[in-house]
């Protein structure tokens, strides 16, 4: 059996995964850190701290659990962007460290392609597809002509979609991150009480923006005052709605576009019901069969970074020790 160790460390969360393409997630933790909710946003400073502590642990239970020792590992992948330079450095030294010590193969993979290839986790993705990522810090979707080649078609002019919910959950006073909170309130909430804008709509491409839609939501609850748990709820719901009907609209501008036939949703919003459901009923009316990871590997870990990282070496595609890190930049195709 060939094993995979994954790396991951791009934010606040200190991943380790060992995956195998015969035998699936082999074994996994993620320690989320919890310091971050009282300031209302990561910082990006305790994040690399954090992880300085937190690696070593999460690494040695991981291989506990899979009862392996690093002489049986067949690579190592690793984040190294984008993200947050400092966590993103523990990450990759740690790495390093453990390839140049054990002689093991070490591929730097893009923290974007981890989250498409998360569709690949539990068995290969069919292509040609389109992948819809909806993160934190991403909003976009690609052709995905293969594990490897992609092709940009359209992403957010400001804000990600992650980032709206991020937001909005602070207006409302909801608890950090805003995205499980914005759900979990909407559940009791007319996501048709407040008409929030749908941006780029006739735009003609498979572009967003949500930076209105932010500032639309805050001057509501400017206008509304001291807001009851219902009003709260109602907010939440339609701001959801816009959130959700915006991203749907463009999927399935993209699946016409293209006809293609197969989709994958992404990224931590991927974790959103609402979303998943309305994309399933209007891009599989347009003609594309959706599907999305399992729940627990939508938001960061490193299941999908070591998955992705066996794609990369089995092709013979592999990084020296002078690998670095880089804070932003597109997903490239290297296949
Ligand atoms: N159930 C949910 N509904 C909506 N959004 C959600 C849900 N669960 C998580 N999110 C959002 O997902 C985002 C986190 O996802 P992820 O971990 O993929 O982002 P990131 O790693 O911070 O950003 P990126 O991947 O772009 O670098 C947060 O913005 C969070 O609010
Ligand atoms: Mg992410």
């Amino acid at each position: 059996m060939r094993l995979y160790l994954g790396i991951e460390t791009s934010c606040d969360d200190t991943s380790c995964a060992i995956y195998s393409p015969e035998e699936g997630v082999v074994a996994y933790r993620t320690a989320a850190q919890l310091d971050h909710a009282k300031y209302g946003g990561v910082v990006p400073e305790i994040a690399s701290r954090t992880h300085m502590k937190t690696l070593l642990p999460v690494y040695e239970t991981v291989m506990e659990e899979a009862s392996v020792g690093p002489g049986d590992l067949a690579g190592i992948g690793v984040t190294n962007g984008p993200g947050l330079t400092g966590s993103l450095l523990v990450g990759l030294s740690f790495a390093k460290a453990l390839a140049y010590g054990s002689g093991i193969p070490l591929a730097g993979i893009h923290h974007i392609e981890g989250h498409i290839l998360a569709n690949a986790i539990d068995g290969p993705m069919e292509t040609p597809a389109i992948a819809l990522v909806v993160s934190g810090g991403h909003t976009q979707l690609f052709s995905v002509e293969r594990p490897g080649r992609y092709g940009f078609l359209g992403g957010t002019r400001d804000d990600a979609a992650g980032e709206a919910f991020d937001k909005i959950g602070k207006i409302l006073g909801l608890p950090y991150p805003g995205g499980p909170s914005i759900e979990n309130a909407a559940r009791g909430g007319n996501a048709a009480a407040f008409d929030f804008p749908r941006a780029m709509r006739n735009s003609g491409e498979c572009d967003f923006s949500f930076s209105g839609l932010k500032t639309a939501v805050r001057l509501k609850v400017e206008e509304l005052g001291a807001l009851s748990s219902q009003v709260v709820a109602d907010v939440a719901a339609s701001a959801q709605e816009a959130i959700v009907d915006a991203l749907a609209l463009k999927s399935v501008m993209a699946v016409e576009k293209t006809g293609t036939s197969r989709f994958y949703i992404a990224g931590g919003v991927a974790a959103n019901g609402r979303l998943r459901e309305v994309i399933r009923e209007r891009v599989g009316n347009a003609g594309a069969e959706v599907s999305w990871p399992p729940i627990g590997y939508c938001t960061d870990n490193a299941a999908m970074i070591a998955c992705a990282s066996w794609y990369h070496l089995s092709a013979g595609r592999g990084d020296g020790l002078d690998l670095n890190t880089f804070p932003r930049g597109e997903l490239v195709s290297w296949a």
